[in-house]
């Protein structure tokens, strides 16, 4: 696969350790930044990593930062990004089978390597599960698109739903 990588400077150093593993693996890793641990500013760098994958440039995207929070946010201002921030092997692999997941976010500053690799192993291997789950996801994208929530039903929020 075609794995587009980025990071701030509190994310590099977790960065440079999967960006080498993902390539041991045999993807093509397209490093979008930062290179050094000075210190940058992390939107741009996840804006860039999700427009290579909503462009399709890239099949999935890798994005880190000090919590994988802000980066991961600015990520998934990007239309057709869905980024998850993931501690461990458990949120990686329902990131991929619940929510359609197609940019993998971690912290640097608080999950180990050895972790970070396994996460992302998992992310990888894991297949949407599809059926509720994605309409779940479409529902996501309609929302992005402006429109409505089509299926508010009984699990829809009570400001949602018809009342008689
Ligand atoms: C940088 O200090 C830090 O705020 C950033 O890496 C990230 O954790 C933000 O969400």
């Amino acid at each position: 696969m075609r794995i587009a990588v980025g990071s701030d400077h509190a994310g590099f150093p977790l960065k440079q350790v999967l960006a080498a593993y993902l390539a041991e693996l045999g993807h093509l890793v397209d490093d979008m930044g930062t290179d050094t641990e000075d210190p940058v500013d992390y939107p741009a760098y996840g804006a860039a990593v999700g427009e290579a994958v909503a462009s399709g440039r890239a099949d999935l995207g890798l994005c880190v930062c000090g919590t994988g929070i802000g980066i991961g946010i600015a990520a998934n201002k990007v239309r057709g990004v869905r980024a998850a921030v993931v501690h461990d092997v458990t949120t990686a692999r329902l990131a991929r089978e619940h929510n359609e997941a197609n940019v993998l976010c971690l912290g640097g500053r608080v999950v180990g390597a050895e972790v970070a690799r396994e996460a992302v192993t998992t992310f990888l291997a894991a297949e949407h599960a599809g059926g509720r789950h994605h309409r779940r996801v479409e529902e996501i994208a309609s929302i992005e698109s402006g429109g409505p929530v089509h299926a508010l039903g009984a699990s829809a929020p009570a400001s949602g739903r018809a009342r008689a």
